[in-house]
């Protein structure tokens, strides 16, 4: 084939679907845009602060976890952007091969999860319980569990005499503190027509009876109404899975059909 003759067969015909091609070149582009996103937050946060407190509560940093996700999410999608673009082979490969290491992993993380839901309840519940002893030691830690009870309407992990875990609203007769025996406040429900927040009203409510004590807090603890929010929200929780799993799907599918149209096109062309 002289030059003028295979230029004008590859302008007419190509094995390789650009919409194929263009569609997982943007879509990468947009993750990869993403990732940077995500490694900026994460370095952020790690300079900003990360204090012992918050280390001692999630064993690792939650920023370096951040920065490991979106370092490793950049180069993935790094090779699925520039391999879409250069219709490079191998780097489609590795696109594909990744990001099905990825999809499994995630997969074998949430099975184990769901069959071993006690083991699961007992790990979250470690993570809390921290997050209740350094409550006073980290503002990100105290807003996070105010945030939570608020949010779900729960107090403590068990119930609310979790929060003698806490030095400060322990509530063995000896502890000096002025808030002994009392829970943060975000653990109050409102009381209707109220204007201004009684910061106050947990105080004292370890000492007092059950009965009395879930008329002005939440009588629940987070663990059973976490269970409660997942059973009630599975359409939810569902569509979340999806949402993390089907751009997954999407680009291992996309790029290996690209990768079997780019063999026939050398095989065409040779
Ligand atoms: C709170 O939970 C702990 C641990 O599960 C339990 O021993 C205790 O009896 C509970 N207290 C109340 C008042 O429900």
């Amino acid at each position: 084939m002289d030059r003028q003759v295979s230029l004008t067969r590859t302008e007419m015909f190509s094995f390789v679907n650009p919409w194929i091609r263009y569609f997982l070149f943007f879509f990468s582009l947009l993750f990869w845009v993403f990732s940077l996103l995500i490694v900026a937050i994460g370095v952020y946060a790690k300079v900003q602060k990360a204090t012992d407190a918050v280390r001692d509560t999630f064993f690792i940093d939650p920023a370096v976890i951040l920065i490991v996700v979106g370092v490793v999410m950049f180069f993935i999608t790094f090779c699925g952007c520039i391999g879409a673009l250069r219709e490079n082979i191998r780097l489609l490969k590795i696109f594909s091969f990744s990001l099905t290491l990825v999809f499994l992993t995630q997969m074998v993380i949430a099975i184990l999860g769901f069959f071993y839901s006690d083991q699961t309840r007992d790990a979250l519940g470690k993570f809390v319980k921290k997050a209740i002893v350094h409550y006073r030691d980290d503002l990100d830690l105290q807003n996070l569990m105010d945030y939570i009870q608020k949010e779900f309407k729960c107090c403590g992990w068990n119930n609310y005499t979790d929060w003698s875990w806490n030095l400060y609203f322990n509530c063995t007769p000896s502890n000096p503190s002025n808030e002994r025996c009392a829970v943060p406040f975000s653990c109050c429900t409102p009381l209707p027509g109220e204007t201004v927040i009684n910061t106050m009203c947990g105080f004292g409510v370890q000492t007092q009876d059950h009965l009395d004590t879930t008329k002005s807090i939440y009588p629940v603890g987070c663990a059973d109404r976490a269970v409660i929010w997942i059973e009630s929200h599975l359409l939810l929780v569902g569509a979340l899975t999806l949402g993390l799993a089907l751009p997954q799907i999407a680009g291992i599918i996309l790029s290996q059909v690209l990768i079997s149209e780019i063999h026939k096109e050398i095989g065409s062309v040779m």
